[in-house]
């Protein structure tokens, strides 16, 4: 039986990470499409190199699935995410433990570093997570992570890009501007999840005061974005 949940039922902020609870066991098959493979070995080993020799705080660690490549010279690595059930899936790769911890953390409201105390942290990053904050919160959200972050640390963030044809398509945008689409699990059971897909200028915009040295790569179906905080 198919089980879609509107989301005006339940709201959006519960919805998607309880979507992406359902899914642990089986998101990393995303990832696995023959196509997308040179932009996968690319960004892997691109991560590698931006995060040697720091102390990573990760937003939406999820499985885990750059984990392995992006901290493989990392010096310490803060895995977080609101969901027990994907870091289950992170712990149980193959990893270097000595320099990795995990975190049940809402990354909205992200408190691993106390309010005017030093942080740990010379860099942050999160993968495939910008894309799912409603447009209103970007902002925040940002300047809430830059909170925990330590003077001049370097911040990776990287997702999807919507290729027409190959991406989800979006089947509905809200009055605020914020893209939807409609996801099915291996159950059969279909789930409205919020998707933006940001342009370099929005993101500019969004970090001016903040940042120095903004750098965006396009690949064919990803976007980075690095920057340092002032
Ligand atoms: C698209 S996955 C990205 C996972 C991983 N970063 C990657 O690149 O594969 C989105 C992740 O966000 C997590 N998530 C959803 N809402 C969250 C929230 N409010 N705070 C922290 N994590 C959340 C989900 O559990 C999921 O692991």
């Amino acid at each position: 039986m198919t089980n879609f949940e509107p989301s005006a039922d339940v709201s959006m902020t519960e919805q998607m990470p309880r979507y992406y609870a359902q899914r642990a066991l089986e998101y990393e098959q995303v990832f696995a499409r023959p196509h997308r493979q040179p932009n996968i070995a690319t960004l892997k080993q691109w991560l590698g190199e931006q995060f040697s020799g720091r102390h990573v705080l990760e937003v939406a660690t999820g499985t885990g699935f750059w984990l392995p490549a992006a901290s493989a010279d990392a010096l310490s690595w803060q895995c977080t995410d609101i969901n027990a059930e994907v870091l289950e899936v992170a712990k149980s790769k193959s990893l270097d433990f000595s320099k990795l911890s995990f975190r049940l953390a809402d990354a909205y409201a992200l408190d691993l570093v106390p309010v005017g105390a030093k942080s740990p942290f010379d860099a942050a990053f999160a993968g495939l997570w910008f894309s799912h904050i409603p447009l209103h919160r970007q902002a925040a959200w940002l300047a809430q992570l830059h909170a925990q972050l330590a003077p001049g640390a370097t911040v990776i963030l990287m997702d999807n890009r919507f290729v027409a044809g190959d991406s989800t398509p979006i089947s509905r945008v809200d009055a605020q501007g914020n893209g939807y689409q409609m996801r099915s699990l291996n159950d059969g059971s279909q789930h409205e999840v919020l998707k933006n897909f940001p342009r370099f200028g929005q993101m500019h915009t969004l970090l001016d005061a903040d940042a120095q040295d903004i750098e965006w790569q396009e690949l064919d179906y990803f976007w980075t974005l690095k920057y340092r905080l002032r």
